[in-house]
């Protein structure tokens, strides 16, 4: 096996594919456009939804990137061999164009030519099929026919070998994982890769997305067949390197030694510092800037830190130590992800400011634990006690479960839940709830408010006579648009008025929402609004409403403003210095 460093093994996995026939696109923001189904970029796949669902990219059918993403779902395993918070996926994707063989094709010869890996080395899953969906013999006889053994290849169940729909509705489709075996034993007779005993690390999966599934669970086909691939960066270099766990990569190199230099115990503890100092350093230093807060991804990203301050302190770490690992990371990484090395500042200044928080209110709060552990009865703490410590010492309630573990308390999530929903009925936090439904079911929906978004942009550059507003920020749920821009007061009641009858006299008008392709230097030369920062660098889409709006998009917009009902500002606030927010809704 060729043993490649993580620099290595994305330029020959981009430029292989980028040989044939592929476009490179960057990778996304790790917090998604307009989708209120998840808080982050959790596969490269995400930001292609209306792509796989039949929209024609600007850059064609063939496109290739390493995607940031961030999944925390399975935070509680970090500090294991495997898992992260934060990792790098190369993907390929084929829109409608090749589908199982060519996809097979192609893996099986990057593995095999380019990484160097022995076919003996490599076993491969397949969808053994159910009522809804055939076997999938295709790709298990495109692999016999590349030399991968019978006993090698796998049919699993659809628990195993079925990827998507991302929300619950959405491309989806069978898939066939390809696994490196390890050098060991099997467990058992019946020893697969579904088993987790080690024997078998998943590298690489290929979906072949043919189906479109409802939020009932129902499959349709979809306008088009597409491929949509995923290698985890980290794991592939630990493989190729030999590795036991992907924390001896390169990329944790100069982090880890700042670690190990302190002589500390703590092997678990030190992979979560780790892991969560690099994720809170792609969060902060995302193009879309997420600070640490009480809500949605600002949540996350808090509770991340705070989890990192706390492992440190289980092993007598200093919380300055943290922020050297971050230095570290910005270092490692500032090249290959600018946002990084262009927020250098912001990134440190925020931990900062966290950790100080954190440890200020963090010894008041253990104090607090100890004292409640006093008064309760049967080894099980109350919600209430429980939301105490998270309204007034700002004890994350995870953080409060580890703890009462380590008492051998229980905790009544349940109870801690009510206080918590009671606490944001009362202060009416409640009104930012996130939509819960499915990514199809809030397509619409947010398509619409996505129309509004755009129309909002010129009504204010009317109103108030001003060609210098532009979009700060944006952020759209099924039920509200929130909308970000530069000026410098409170808009007056006449002029928000102004702003709606404006906005309500377009869509009254019934006027087409069209879209076009072009080079990002016509949409420029054409007077397009646009964000550019990590959009595609060739060609791009501009929507245009009549006469009256023109911006660089992805979309996904409605086809005419008479289906928008009726516009109404919610309100109208300070957002930071010089920038104002507006959030809207239709009615
Ligand atoms: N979207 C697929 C995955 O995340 C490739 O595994």
């Amino acid at each position: 096996m060729k043993k490649l460093s993580s620099k290595e093994l994305r330029k020959e996995y981009l430029d292989f594919f980028k040989q044939r026939g592929h476009k490179e696109i960057p990778s996304a923001s790790l917090i998604p456009d307009n989708d209120p189904t998840v808080l982050f970029t959790t596969a490269g796949m995400h930001p292609l939804v209306p792509y796989l669902l039949g929209e024609s990219h600007p850059l064609g059918k063939r496109l290739t990137n390493c995607q940031k993403c961030v999944r925390t779902g399975d935070i509680d395993k970090v500090g294991d061999s495997s898992h992260c918070t934060f990792f790098e996926m190369l993907g390929n994707w084929s829109l409608g164009d090749y589908f199982k063989e060519e996809s097979i094709s192609y893996s099986f010869e990057f593995l095999t030519k380019v990484l160097e890996i022995p076919v003996e080395k490599l076993a491969i899953t397949c969808f053994e099929g159910d009522e809804n969906a055939p076997k999938d013999e295709i790709s298990y006889n495109a692999w016999l026919k590349k030399g991968i053994k019978k006993e090698n290849i796998y049919f699993l169940s659809k628990e195993h070998n079925w990827w998507g729909p991302a929300g619950n509705a959405g491309p989806c489709g069978p898939d066939t994982e390809i696994f490196i075996i390890a050098d060991k034993e099997p467990c058992s007779k019946e020893c697969s890769p579904a088993c987790d005993c080690g024997r078998f690390l998943e590298i690489w999966n290929n979906v072949f997305m043919e189906y479109d599934q409802s939020s009932d669970g129902s499959l349709k086909p979809l306008k088009q067949k597409n491929v949509d691939t995923g290698m985890g960066l980290e794991r592939t270099v630990a493989v190729l390197n030999g590795y036991d766990t992907v924390y001896q990569i390169d990329v944790f190199k100069k982090a880890k030694e700042i670690l190990d230099a302190k002589e500390k115990e703590g092997e678990k503890q030190k992979r979560i510092i780790l892991d969560h100092m690099r994720t809170a350093v792609f969060l902060l230093g995302d193009i879309k800037g997420v600070t640490p807060s009480n809500v949605d991804q600002g949540y996350v990203l808090r509770r991340l830190i705070r989890r990192a301050v706390r492992f440190a302190r289980l092993i007598e770490l200093d919380s300055e130590v943290l922020l050297e690992i971050c230095q570290a990371f910005i270092d490692e990484y500032g090249e290959v992800y600018e946002d990084i090395s262009q927020n250098r500042e912001k990134i440190l200044s925020e931990l900062g400011m966290e950790i100080l928080r954190f440890n200020k209110t963090i010894e008041q709060g253990l104090k607090e634990f100890e004292k409640l552990l006093k008064y309760i009865k049967d080894n099980r703490m109350s919600g209430k006690a429980a939301f105490r410590l998270y309204d007034t010492f700002g004890f994350p309630i995870e953080m409060t479960l580890e703890l009462a573990k380590d008492h051998g308390v229980s905790v009544d999530i349940e109870g801690f839940e009510r206080a918590f929903e009671e606490h944001q009925r009362k202060s009416k936090i409640g009104s930012e709830q996130k939509f819960k439904g499915g990514l199809a079911e809030n397509t619409e929906r947010t398509a619409r408010l996505h129309t509004a978004t755009h129309l909002l942009l010129c009504a204010l550059k009317k109103v108030l006579n001003d060609q210098n507003i532009h979009q700060k920020g944006s952020n759209i749920t099924a039920e509200r648009l929130r909308f970000d821009f530069n000026f410098p007061r409170a808009l007056t009641e006449q002029e928000k008025n102004m702003v709606e009858d404006y906005i309500n006299g377009i869509i009254k008008e019934g006027v087409d929402v069209t879209q076009e392709e072009m080079s990002l230097k016509e949409a420029m030369d054409a007077g397009a609004e646009g964000v550019f920062g990590d959009r595609y660098q060739d060609k791009v889409k501009v929507y245009s409403i009549g006469d009256y709006s023109k911006e660089i998009c992805g979309g996904p917009h409605i086809k005419n403003t008479s289906e928008l009902g009726t516009f109404k500002i919610i309100k109208e606030q300070s957002s930071s210095s010089g920038i104002r927010r507006i959030r809207a809704i239709l009615e």
